[in-house]
């Protein structure tokens, strides 16, 4: 077949034609485990009824109009995403390297008003914070860097879950205005920080009038057992957080968040999006967003996920290719010795879907929230099959 799709992804020979909760047929009728929930989106499985209705209710009702009206679906729904956050106000656009966007665009007009010429935000090794050439900078892997320089300035990398490094920069540099951090670090490796990470960045960028950043696209809508994984702790609430993939279960739509001087930082005209918040998107993630707190789907994720990693570590601790099974709620992580793309492979003969990150070396789970014991038993023991299998071939 003429390639006629420019070449940004590398797809498995799998095409999918339908799904039903936890499950997806291919075009011979196969049938599969998604343990991966299109990385971190369809949290409330496929094909959901609740969110079909929504869906065909809305768009039988009203697609779009323009952000130059009035749209009540966006004021409710940012109503309820301040509730669920500690935000003040919400911007809406469509993904989540935008609502990064904002959040950047945010940190500058704060530095500016704050006499900073060139102002800067402290980003992490390994983040990943989107595609865009601002989110591709604030990034942490040459990876998605190379080949787009120049990058945009204004960003000073740091280690990871590493204070003193934050408090060296601190005495050295005039010019910072915010830090910008994932709460677990997704495409990293799922690599957890420590228990009081968070609350140490929040004491610190109050000491320094600094804005602190949570991008909580791949933890946030109750991913890992809290709606927003910031929740974990006390004393953590940010002064921007951003929020997209399940936000929507598939219906594209992002958030950045904003409390106190961020929130009343933007003025008319200072940023915007055609399809950002249109009605369409926003019914659906409120209806998303109803059905998680309706069925309690939040501590459902924190429960199947401590049910799924225990799991996990009795059936894969003993496999030499194991070294480490780590996560929070259904965000988990096994990471495996070596670098491992074939596995992905042998997942699709196992009749199951997963991703790898951290370079390839971590097999990455985010199954949908609405998985009972038994689909938990059955990624399990799926998974330790392929790591087995694998392990024989490599
Ligand atoms: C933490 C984090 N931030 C931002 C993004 C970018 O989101 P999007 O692909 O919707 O632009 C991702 C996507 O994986 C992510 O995991």
């Amino acid at each position: 077949m003429a390639q006629t799709l420019m070449a940004t992804y590398r797809p498995l020979p799998v095409t999918f034609t339908h799904g039903r909760g936890v499950h997806l047929w291919d075009t011979e009728g196969r049938e599969y485990l998604d343990a991966l929930a299109g990385i971190a989106v369809t949290a409330l499985g496929h094909s959901h009824p609740a969110i079909n209705q929504a869906i065909s209710e809305q768009a039988c009702r009203l697609l779009h109009v323009s952000n130059i009206y009035h749209i009540e679906e966006q004021q409710q729904l940012a109503k309820t995403l301040c509730r669920l956050s500690g935000m003040e106000r919400a911007f809406f656009c469509n993904s989540g390297a935008e609502a990064n966007e904002a959040a950047i665009k945010l940190c500058r007009l704060y530095g500016h008003q704050k006499g900073i010429q060139q102002p800067c935000i402290i980003v992490m090794e390994k983040a990943f914070h989107g595609r865009t050439l601002a989110c591709l900078s604030a990034s942490g892997s040459r990876k998605v860097q190379a080949g787009f320089e120049p990058l945009v300035q204004g960003f000073i990398r740091a280690p990871y879950n590493d204070i003193p490094a934050l408090e060296t920069i601190a005495q050295h540099r005039q010019d910072v205005v915010a830090i910008m951090a994932e709460p677990i670090q997704g495409e990293g490796g799922i690599c957890l920080p420590d228990e009081d990470y968070i609350q140490q960045l929040r004491k610190l960028c109050d000491r320094q009038g600094w804005l602190l950043i949570l991008d909580e696209v791949q933890t946030g809508v109750g991913r890992t057992g809290k709606f927003y994984a910031y929740q974990h702790q006390e004393d953590c609430l940010p002064d921007i957080l951003t929020t997209a993939k399940a936000l929507g279960n598939g219906i594209p739509i992002g958030a950045c968040l904003a409390k106190g001087i961020a929130a009343k930082l933007f003025k008319p005209g200072d940023h915007g999006s055609t399809f950002g918040g249109n009605p369409f998107a926003c019914h659906v993630a409120h209806a998303v967003i109803n059905t998680i707190e309706e069925n309690n789907l939040v501590s459902q994720a924190a429960h199947r996920g401590d049910f799924l990693l225990n799991l996990l570590k009795q059936k894969l601790s003993n496999i030499e290719a194991v070294v480490d099974i780590r996560g929070k709620g259904l965000m988990i992580g096994i990471e495996l010795k070596k670098a491992s793309p074939e596995i992905l492979t042998i997942g699709l003969e196992k009749r199951i879907l997963f991703s790898l990150t951290g370079g390839d070396h971590v097999i990455r789970l985010l199954p949908p929230y609405i998985l009972s014991e038994q689909d938990a038993t059955a990624i399990a023991e799926r998974i330790a099959d392929c790591i087995t299998d694998f392990s024989n071939v490599g």
